[in-house]
């Protein structure tokens, strides 16, 4: 297994800061799941909240700017500088903002948040680490944690339908890799390389992607109550992208789509692909 090398993946971040926010295929629905879900989770006990990965702060911003006390905690300063930007615009005085690394939250004491967010990356991308970074997150979070990791069912359809042109004679090893371990590194198979020429210094990676049963497994032996394990946006990613651009010409359908894919995850396929862009496995689980 690859070690995590954090100064790069800290470079590799920051190099993806100005484009953060710009939303391709399913990744605005994705983030309206899960406010819905995070709204839900915000009860009147609920004062302190840790972002951890809080990107550009998209979730942390308008937390703070609804008087919650909001640490936003990050691996790249340029995602911090564009989020600080935000706050200071809006002039927001209950948030600070800290940069770290997610599997070592070693600077906050045991319990010390209400609710720690964790949302698409910061589990993930640690890669041999992840399971360190949950536990880390569990451990400094008093009453509730919401986190989304990568869904390893999607991460086998990405690498199946790219991974296709490289040989007629077997699927290429990292295939197998995420069958058997859910782990990806751009550096571990050779094909792996030219699998994701394109994306942000043709570089991906470390991920770890997961089971639902593995989450579950880590949760319960750390002494959480899982309140809600379930894939997150599987229905956008099923109908597909084609889909999607007709739904944006009909607005009003659009607000009862996002409920049909709330019911899709919680009723219909609690286990299935998940979001394409964005992470898509979601945890909800309390102390
Ligand atoms: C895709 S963005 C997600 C931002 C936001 N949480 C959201 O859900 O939209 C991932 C963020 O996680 C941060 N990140 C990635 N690995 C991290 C790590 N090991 N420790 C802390 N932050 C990390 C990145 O710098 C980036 O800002």
């Amino acid at each position: 297994m690859v070690k995590t090398d954090y100064e790069f993946e800290r470079i590799w971040w920051n190099a993806k800061a100005k484009k953060e926010e710009i939303d391709m295929f399913d990744e605005k629905i994705n983030r309206e799941l899960r406010w819905k879900e995070i709204n839900k989770q915000l009860s009147a006990d609920i004062n302190t909240i840790l972002d951890v990965g809080g990107g550009t702060g998209v979730f942390s911003i308008p937390l703070a700017e609804r008087g919650f006390k909001v640490v936003h905690f990050d691996l790249s300063e340029e995602m911090i500088a564009i989020a600080k930007k935000k706050s200071e615009e809006k002039m927001i005085k209950n948030i600070t903002f800290e940069q770290g690394i997610s599997a070592d939250l070693s600077r906050f004491n045991d319990d010390s948040f209400d609710l720690v967010l964790n949302m698409d990356g910061p589990v993930s991308f640690c890669g041999i680490d992840a399971e360190k970074a949950i536990k880390e997150t569990i451990r400094v979070a008093k009453k509730k944690v919401i986190m989304t990791v990568s869904n390893r069912a999607n991460m086998i359809v990405s690498i199946l339908k790219s991974g296709i042109r490289f040989s007629d004679e077997r699927f290429i090893p990292a295939i197998y890799e995420m069958f058997d371990t859910g782990f990806w590194h751009t550096q571990q198979y050779g094909e792996n390389k030219q699998l994701v020429k394109g994306c942000t210094n043709d570089y991906l990676g470390p991920i770890k992607a997961f089971l639902p049963q593995e989450i579950k497994l880590i949760f319960e032996k750390s002494g959480m109550k899982i309140e809600r394990l379930t894939s997150i946006g599987s229905l956008t990613n099923h109908c597909g992208k084609e889909f999607l651009d007709q739904l944006l010409e009909k607005p009003k359908l659009y607000h009862e789509f996002i409920e049909l894919c709330d019911r899709f995850d919680k009723e219909i396929c609690p286990y299935s692909i998940g979001s394409n862009q964005r992470a898509g496995l979601i945890i909800v689980a309390s102390k």
